[in-house]
């Protein structure tokens, strides 16, 4: 790829989890009983045997990983399990009071933080008070219920597999970052090869069907040669799947702990892209294929199949297999979606524990769904997942138009993608700008944001 496209389009933009993305959400407008509201609108009209999606957040990890992103807290004091899955229980358990019928459960994931930070014990109090309210849909010849987790080399043991298999958890994702001993020390995370195969063996013969590894390309001190050792000694555990994400700098982001290293540690755009290329090469040459953005699979794996039948989905959680029509997330900062309206728990988690265990929802911040909104959504989801989508020139006013094909003009010239009064179709060559191509649609990106901070990571 050319360096001055990477130059051209490597702007700050949203990974598009959601539509409109959190630091747009119109959260003046929102009000708990429109959020009551709307859910159980949402849960009356969907189609119950298909169940719900129910995202848990288990925050705490007991080391900082300095390039970390994600929402948690770092401490080695495990007393905060139990209020914290106490905590969980009484939201989940207020939920299921207002719902009209007894919930069925098609996906259940269980993120962090670290889930393995907690004791098999804690874990299998968590689903036992899950499944106290609710059942897994059924398993038929073409679904079932999808139940996955994360869990961390260094503190996964055979009995948190064997434990939350018996729930009927069939994924697993194990954070592996890099094996470079320079950039591990750079990112704090100590983590030997060793560590990540007695997981993934253990894992295997416990009877998990698909064993998934995080890794990271634009981290600190990376060079080549450690992203493909680090591949190819991923190659050597045939991982069913790989989420290959591209390194998030947002320091900015209150917790992150993005302080270990400096800027100018971290690779370049055209480095960074050129780490991603070497690694793309290396998964398709092992038999992979690239499943949407940052994710890569085996022929046998759900994820692939999914691609392949169009049954791909995005959500909060990244790539997914299964379209509900309600995504409930528990746990501190977790976001829920109804399809007309999205929900952020709060983030902090004295505040979510206080709020939960006075029966009160731990409502941070939310965002009612317009028609607008529904219609722009549809097509970023379709970007993301098919690479495709279809409109009428209908839905798009003459002005709308005339912008729209006018952004879409640039990226035709560069060879991304083609589109006419019917739609759009990314070319291979454009997969890797798909969240600028989404951003052609986003009427948010252009309204004055909430906050002075930068809102996004580069799109690069
Ligand atoms: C919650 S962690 C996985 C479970 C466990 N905490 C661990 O680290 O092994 C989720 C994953 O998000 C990815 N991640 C975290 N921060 C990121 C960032 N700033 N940019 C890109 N990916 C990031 C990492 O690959 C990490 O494994
Ligand atoms: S990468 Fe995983 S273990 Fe490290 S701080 Fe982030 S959530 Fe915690």
């Amino acid at each position: 790829m050319s360096d001055s496209l990477i130059a051209k389009y490597n702007v700050a933009g949203p990974r598009y989890t959601s539509y409109p993305t959190v630091p747009y959400w119109n959260t003046a407008a929102f009000t708990r009983e429109d959020w009551q509201k709307r859910l159980t609108t949402s849960f009356a009209n969907s189609n119950y045997s298909a169940g719900i999606s129910l995202y848990i957040h288990l925050p705490f990890c007991e080391s900082l990983c300095t390039f970390c992103g994600c929402n948690k807290r770092i401490t080695r004091n495990h007393n905060v399990e139990e209020p914290y899955i106490d905590a969980i229980l009484n939201e989940w358990e207020m939920y299921c009071e207002w719902l009209p019928e007894r919930p069925r459960i098609a996906e259940l994931h269980l993120g962090g933080g670290t889930p393995s930070f907690f004791s098999p014990h804690e874990l299998r109090r968590l689903m036992t008070g899950i499944f106290r309210w609710a059942d897994p849909v059924p398993t038929t010849e073409n679904s079932g219920p999808d139940f996955g987790w994360e869990g961390h080399p260094n503190n996964t043991t055979g009995e948190h597999l064997q434990t939350l298999y018996e729930y009927g958890f069939r994924r697993v994702s194990f954070g592996v970052q890099d094996y470079d001993p320079v950039v591990q020390k750079a990112i704090h995370r100590h983590q030997p090869f060793a560590h990540v195969q007695r997981v993934t063996q253990q894992a295997r013969a416990i009877g998990y069907t698909s064993i998934s590894h995080d890794l990271v390309f634009g981290l600190p001190f990376q060079q080549q040669s450690s992203i493909i050792d680090t591949i190819i000694q991923t190659l050597s555990l045939r991982p069913d799947r790989i989420a290959f994400y591209s390194y998030a700098h947002v320091p900015w982001i209150k917790g992150t702990g993005q302080r270990g290293f400096a800027d100018n540690d971290l690779p370049s755009a055209d480095k960074k892209r050129a780490l991603y290329e070497t690694g793309r090469a290396l998964l398709e040459a092992g038999g992979y294929t690239e499943i949407g953005m940052d994710h890569f699979a085996l022929p046998h794996d759900s994820l692939y199949k999914a691609m392949h039948t169009g049954q791909l989905h995005r959500n909060f959680m990244g790539y997914t297999t299964t379209q509900t029509d309600i995504l409930l997330g528990l746990g501190a900062s977790a976001i829920s979606d109804v399809g007309t309206a999205f929900m952020q728990n709060q983030k902090d988690i004295g505040t979510y524990q206080a709020e939960v265990n006075q029966n009160q929802l731990p409502i941070f911040k939310g965002h009612l769904l317009t028609d607008e909104d529904a219609l722009i959504r549809r097509h970023i989801l379709n970007i993301m997942c098919r690479f495709q989508t279809r409109w009428s020139i209908m839905e798009w006013t003459p002005a709308e138009w005339e912008t729209i094909s006018h952004q879409l003009d640039d990226f035709r010239v560069d060879g991304l993608l083609v589109y006419d009064e019917t739609g759009l179709w990314v070319r291979p060559e454009g997969r890797p700008f798909l969240r600028n191509i989404c951003m052609v649609f986003d009427r948010y990106l252009t309204k004055p944001s909430v906050t002075a901070k930068p809102l996004f990571s580069s799109t690069v």
